[in-house]
């Protein structure tokens, strides 16, 4: 398989980077700029791309790779930090900008001369995406200017005779209007990529190895009904067949219908699906609790509580199987972040629970291949396009206090919600929404009579990433006649809110 390595040294942008490689149809990996260079060469890579990041390449503390990473034979794009390390350590020259104010960020007309590769089928100006202070002041013999800007001129620098390029710009940001095609010409002209890595060819060896792996064994699956664990009981039950068992947990904090339906998709393929019922016992043990990391801690160790149960009863188990993906494993090597929120999903299970290994089938997949993988394996499309949904379920969407009477309101006003997006055909240009019910009652008044009710607030965003979010513009007609549903509907409920707060400052769910 061909194979792009991308070498990390801490830039914002270095997901985008491996997922635009993707898009070209080529595999990639992002390892560490770290990566010694007995692996690089056992990687084997057609091409290697470094990304930007924020430091200087002059200062002593600066990251650099291995230099026999140059004498490798191997196609470079170094971009940004990158860029500028590729001149550094082939004899050129970095210097910081003179004054504050210079330097570049954000949008720049720069010019590229169509007679570099990378250029080749370009138009000669473009907009590119900057964000720099230092620049390229003297180039290493070899190489020549490829592209500039009024402020730039070396936004681009190349080699062609030993196959290096840089450009000070970002390619993989999507306000470089010409990146995705920069970065295709990279991996098809310089590094002879065929594009030929695609879902059906991975379903293939995904299956082959999970087979070479397991042998006779048994798996045991944590399946939410999310994407991510359907697609990985899909594949891993064409690989395992009937040694495969998932097992769903109804912690009584689902949406409204939501386990009949998983049981419904789940149960009649070869899945040996068992349900638990754990409802009663989650709640028990939230009465009273209204801190949101209480509650978090709560749901996510009973849920290993219940699980530990179950699997003993079915005897030993040799894997456990995760449906974890690449973003996971990339953003949890960013180190020293502030805990905002404890995520709960089955990331915390291995400690408590023996197997003999842990299997991760689509670690090295982005949710898109995740979704493209479901179809291929032939799950149906609604699942394969579900939102996503956090591992605490409503219990993080009740703020404050967890009783059975707030989780019915708020399933009934979130399913009227998310019906009427539906209705409106605007549930697919959102990235996640829902309702959530405040903890805050108000007078109302309905027919003649007065009401003290509680408040439920609708929340719906748009995101890449989920990392940063953009709440969504929808129109006041959809929202005057979900509230009217609302209020009309679901007794209990006399106000409704819109939520216009990105995240940041707000975050997606309210706890
Ligand atoms: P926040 O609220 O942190 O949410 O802005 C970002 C995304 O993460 C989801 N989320 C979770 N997913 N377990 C999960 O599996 C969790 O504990 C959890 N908390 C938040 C949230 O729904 C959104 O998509």
């Amino acid at each position: 398989m061909q194979k792009i390595l991308i070498l990390d040294f801490g830039g914002q942008y270095n997901q985008l980077i491996a997922r635009r490689v993707r898009e070209n149809q080529v595999y990639c990996e992002v390892h560490p700029w770290s990566m010694p260079l007995e692996e690089i060469r056992a990687f084997h890579p057609i091409g290697i791309i470094f990304t930007g990041g924020p430091n200087s390449v002059y200062l002593p503390e600066a990251p650099k790779p291995d230099p026999g990473v140059f004498t490798l034979g191997v196609p470079i794009l170094g971009i940004c930090y990158g860029c500028q390390l590729l001149a550094q350590m082939l004899g050129g020259s970095v210097e910081a900008a003179e004054q504050e104010s210079a330097g570049e960020f954000g949008r720049t007309l720069t010019h590229f001369d169509p007679s570099c590769t990378l250029f080749h089928d370009l138009p000669e100006e473009s907009v590119t995406w900057m964000s720099h202070g230092d620049h390229i002041a003297g180039l290493p013999s070899g190489f020549r200017s490829c592209a500039w800007s009024d402020g730039c001129p070396t936004a681009g620098i190349c080699d062609e005779s030993r196959h290096f390029y840089g450009v000070q710009f970002h390619p993989e940001v999507r306000h470089t209007v010409q990146g995705k095609a920069l970065l295709r010409s990279f991996l098809r002209r310089v590094c002879g990529a065929a594009g030929d890595w695609t879902m059906a060819d991975f379903r293939k060896k995904a299956v082959a190895s999970i087979r070479e792996k397991v042998g006779d064994g048994s798996v045991l699956l944590a399946l939410s009904g999310g994407v991510d664990s359907s697609v990985a009981a899909a594949l891993l039950a064409e690989a395992v067949g009937s040694r495969l068992t998932c097992v769903y947990v109804d912690h009584g904090l689902m949406r409204l219908g939501e386990s009949d339906a998983v049981e419904a998709a789940f149960s009649k393929r070869n899945l040996n699906f068992v349900r638990v019922n754990a409802q009663e016992r989650f709640l028990r043990c939230l009465a009273g609790v209204t801190d949101p990391e209480r509650k978090r801690k709560i749901i996510g160790e009973e849920f290993i509580r219940v699980f530990e149960e179950e699997s003993r009863k079915i005897g030993a188990v040799d894997y456990l199987a995760q449906g974890t993906i690449y973003p996971d494993i990339i953003e949890s090597g960013a180190g020293s972040a502030a805990v905002i929120k404890s995520h709960h999903n089955v990331g915390g299970l291995p400690a408590c629970v023996e197997f003999r290994e842990i299997l991760e089938p689509l670690r090295m997949l982005f949710k898109d291949e995740v979704r493209q993988l479901g179809r291929e394996l032939g799950l149906p499309e609604d699942l394969v396009m579900r939102q996503p949904f956090p591992g605490p379920g409503l219990g993080i969407r009740v703020i404050g206090e967890i009783t059975e009477e707030k989780l019915a309101m708020l399933r009934r006003a979130d399913f009227i919600f998310r019906e009427e997006l539906g209705k409106a055909g605007l549930a697919s240009q959102c990235s996640q929404y829902f309702a959530a019910l405040t903890n805050m009652r108000s007078v109302g008044v309905m027919g003649d009579g007065r009401t003290y009710d509680y408040a439920v607030a609708l929340r719906c965003v748009e995101t890449d990433d989920f990392m940063t979010a953009d709440w969504v513009h929808l129109p006041y007609e959809v929202l005057v006649r979900v509230s009217d549903r609302i209020v009309n509907e679901v007794r209990g409920i006399n106000r409704v809110f819109y939520d216009i707060t990105s995240k940041p400052p707000a975050t997606v769910e309210y706890e």
